[in-house]
């Protein structure tokens, strides 16, 4: 006979007087890969020409060769992994187009365009919107309200988180609830340094039927509110320290298996190797210039 330990320590056995190791619920079950489709776009006129965020530095010196190089490696990561990656053709005076995440939400096929906050960035929505239109979106809806798109919503297979607090209008989470037809569940950022929720939070595993969703996330860039809702939907998360969230790692991607992300964060990668994935490192040090990671480049299409 076993007396459990609450706490989760490991219980007495009252025969043999040992302590016994406690045995996870359930054993970690297979990471299975799913074949993505995602956007992306060259940074050819990748710079930090403003700063909208804590980490652009104005007068910053960007090299763009090696901001193109990083961003081809991170493109043949993905096409290594079996992934198809479309490419958005670049526009000159918009920098931060390379963010592909940021101009467009897709679930299901339908698309919900971007709003941007600032106004630097606020031609890009149309270039993507073009985009969709000439690739067999038919469904394709620009939001009212600012909008960030996947910088904000993340997808986990059966919500859809939003972030707000920096960017994104809490008013566009009941925006995106109606016209891409999922629950929305709002989230409230409230460290500037983490002011998109995919520099925050990812998701590692999709939910489905009978299986929920496994998160990796940054406890302290969200409200308390906030993160007892996370708690409450992801008790078996992933919680990142801040050394590992300081280096953009949760701007992490996963394919439900292999995870992408920026090789400075190694805690990280132990811990999610610890349930089951394979970290896939890849070097962004020009993209965080302007505070953008690999996800920030990765706007995923799905189906
Ligand atoms: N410089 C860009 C901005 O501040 C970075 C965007 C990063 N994208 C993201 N999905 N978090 O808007």
């Amino acid at each position: 006979m076993t007396v459990a330990d609450v706490r989760g320590l490991g219980s007495l056995d009252q025969r043999s007087g040992l302590t016994v190791l406690p045995v996870p619920a359930a054993p970690d079950e297979p990471r299975l890969p799913r074949a993505r489709r995602y956007l992306m776009c060259p940074p050819e006129y990748f710079e930090v020409a403003y700063a909208i965020n804590p980490w652009m530095n104005l007068g910053v010196v960007v090299d763009r060769a090696e901001a193109m190089r990083q961003w081809q490696e991170l493109r043949r990561t993905y096409e290594r992994l079996g992934h198809t990656v479309e490419v958005i053709t670049p526009e000159p005076g918009l920098p931060d187009m390379v963010f592909a995440a940021n101009s467009g939400t897709v679930v299901d096929g339908r698309v919900l365009g971007a709003r941007f906050r600032a106004p630097e960035r606020a031609a890009e929505a149309e270039h993507y919107r073009r985009w969709f239109g000439e690739n067999g979106f038919r469904d394709v809806v620009m939001p009212a309200c600012t909008n960030e798109a996947e910088g904000d919503f993340t997808w986990t297979g059966s919500v859809l988180l939003a972030g707000t607090g920096f960017r994104t209008d809490p008013a566009a989470h009941g925006e995106a609830q109606e016209v891409l037809g999922v629950p929305v569940v709002s989230l409230r950022l409230v460290d500037p340094r983490y002011y998109h929720l995919d520099v925050a939070l990812f998701v590692l595993a999709e939910g489905g039927p009978g299986r929920s969703p496994l998160v990796a996330y940054l406890p302290d860039a969200f409200s308390p509110g906030s993160r007892r809702v996370l708690a409450r939907l992801f008790p078996d998360a992933v919680l990142a320290t801040e050394q590992d969230a300081a280096c953009l790692g949760l701007n992490a991607v996963s394919d439900g298996r292999h995870v992408v992300l920026p090789l400075e964060a190694t805690g990280l990668a132990d811990q999610v190797a610890a349930r089951g994935f394979e970290p896939v490192f890849v070097d962004v040090s020009e993209l965080r210039k302007s505070g953008g990671g690999p996800k920030c480049c990765t706007m995923e299409l799905r189906a």
